[in-house]
């Protein structure tokens, strides 16, 4: 059965590790949008293992795993990612591994717009400075240079040095920095298009030749992340929900009939932006240490809080989730109380609708009680403490939606199937 995966919070709820477990069931493994701002880690026995671009899939040598059009490369990240992998004896050739000749490529330019506009800015989004907004936004204004101009040395020194001219004039005019010298931008990059260049394959005939697999798409970020539905501005400049699986892949000749939405049994976000159930103190350290709460991609600390069930059935909804994931449950072991939002208030007054601005807005709690003892070592439902299968159990009940599974560590074993 084909399914997508998304992540239902800001990001980092664990789909690396969950992706990399079910794509057992899977053949081939694509991520349809974003770029090396993801960080999906995946541990096995002992080796952490943290993918930017290639899908957590790579680990198990008989898949196939390829990076869809809707993906914005950085071709230095590509091939440092290539290069560590293979080194710790990962199999990556062309026949395992693809790139779509429609991805638009990331240039030393767009990351340094990314970092310069960033400080310009009156409301800081806190990006991960890895120039994926200013791609997308060469995507779209149609000056953008995609994997099949980049692997032509012709065509890419003719749309590199017209992007060249135009960005320095801009560095120089708004932001007085000299900005970049096309030759030696060219040269740098001309040697990374020819590395790449045996993975570029045409994805839409090759999909449709093996339209009889199994696919599994690989989401990146979280829903309220989403250029349209997340918090905006404070999002990513991608569509991150289950719908761009398609067109981010050109995939649309195959049925999907499972939608997997990652959440963390609590909630954390890197960068700035609405938190609704943020914590400070005590509980934020708690989280911080226990869940080691520190981003796979810039190392910056994440913000933590408490369960958010209002955002989850908002993402519940928005991505046509199917079944749910659970993971790091066992980072509340050993909390005395639990609290879960259920609903939010603004000037004291309860709100009955799904606000679009969600500064301001006061948490309404449910407490639950904690458990003893450790969930780590459980491998089935029915092993978990009783207050964690209830805390498991009202999620499901209040959402609408199963959990297929859960997770309660960080190894590859340690999950649960419901
Ligand atoms: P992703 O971006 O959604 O793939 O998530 P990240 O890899 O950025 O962040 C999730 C972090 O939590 C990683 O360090 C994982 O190794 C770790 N992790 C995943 N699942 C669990 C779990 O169930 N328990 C614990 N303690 N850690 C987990
Ligand atoms: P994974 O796939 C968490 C956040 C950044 C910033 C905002 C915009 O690992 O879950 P960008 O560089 O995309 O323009 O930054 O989005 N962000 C993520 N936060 N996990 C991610 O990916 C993220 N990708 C982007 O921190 O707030
Ligand atoms: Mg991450």
């Amino acid at each position: 059965m084909n399914a997508v995966l998304v992540g239902l919070q800001w990001g980092d709820e664990g789909k690396g590790k969950v992706i990399d477990y079910l794509c057992q069931k899977h053949d081939v493994i694509v991520r349809f949008q974003g770029g090396n701002n993801a960080g999906h880690t995946v541990v096995v026995q002992g080796k952490k293992f943290v993918f930017h671009l290639i899908p957590s899939g790579i680990l198990r040598e008989e898949k196939i795993c390829a990076i869809g059009n809707g993906v914005v490369v950085d071709p230095k990240v590509l091939i440092e990612e290539i290069t560590a992998l293979k080194s710790q004896g990962i199999k990556i050739t062309p026949e395992n591994f693809k790139v779509s000749p429609l991805c638009h490529v990331i240039f030393p330019y767009h990351k340094m717009i990314d970092t310069l506009r960033e400080k310009k800015r009156l409301h800081k989004i806190g990006t991960t400075k890895r120039g994926i907004g200013p791609c997308y936004v060469d995507k779209v204004t149609r000056c953008g240079i995609r994997m099949i101009d980049f692997i032509d040395s012709k065509s890419f020194a003719e749309k590199l040095k017209d992007n060249i001219i135009n960005q320095n004039y801009i560095f120089r005019k708004v932001y007085g920095f000299k900005g970049f010298s096309f030759e030696e931008v060219y040269a740098e990059y001309n040697a990374l298009a020819k590395k790449i260049k045996p993975y570029v394959c045409d994805l839409v005939d090759y999909f449709y030749k093996s339209r009889d697999k199994k696919f599994l798409f690989e989401g990146a970020q979280g829903t309220f992340l989403d250029i349209d539905f997340g918090t905006y501005p404070f999002v990513t400049s991608s569509s991150v929900i289950t719908s761009n699986a398609c067109l981010g892949s050109g995939l649309s000749f195959i049925p999907v009939s499972k939608y997997i939405g990652v959440a963390k049994a609590y909630t954390t976000r890197v960068g700035e932006g609405p938190f609704p159930t943020e914590l400070n103190g005590k509980y934020l350290d708690y989280f911080r240490n226990k869940g080691v709460e520190f981003g796979a991609t810039t190392g910056r600390p994440r913000r933590c809080g408490w369960l958010d069930l209002v955002l989850l059935r908002r993402a519940v909804i928005l991505n046509n989730i199917t079944e749910l994931v659970i993971t790091k449950l066992d980072v509340l072991d050993g909390l005395k109380k639990i609290k879960v939002c259920l609903g939010y208030k603004r000037s004291g007054k309860v709100l009955t609708e799904f606000p679009y601005d969600l500064s301001g807005i006061k948490p309404v709690y449910k407490e639950f009680d904690g458990w003893s003892g450790s969930v780590c070592q459980a491998r089935k439902f029915s092993d978990l403490p009783k207050n964690a299968r209830s805390y498991v159990e009202f999620i499901e009940s209040f959402l609408g939606v199963k959990a297929k599974f859960i997770s309660v560590g960080e190894k590859r074993e340690s999950v649960l199937k419901k």
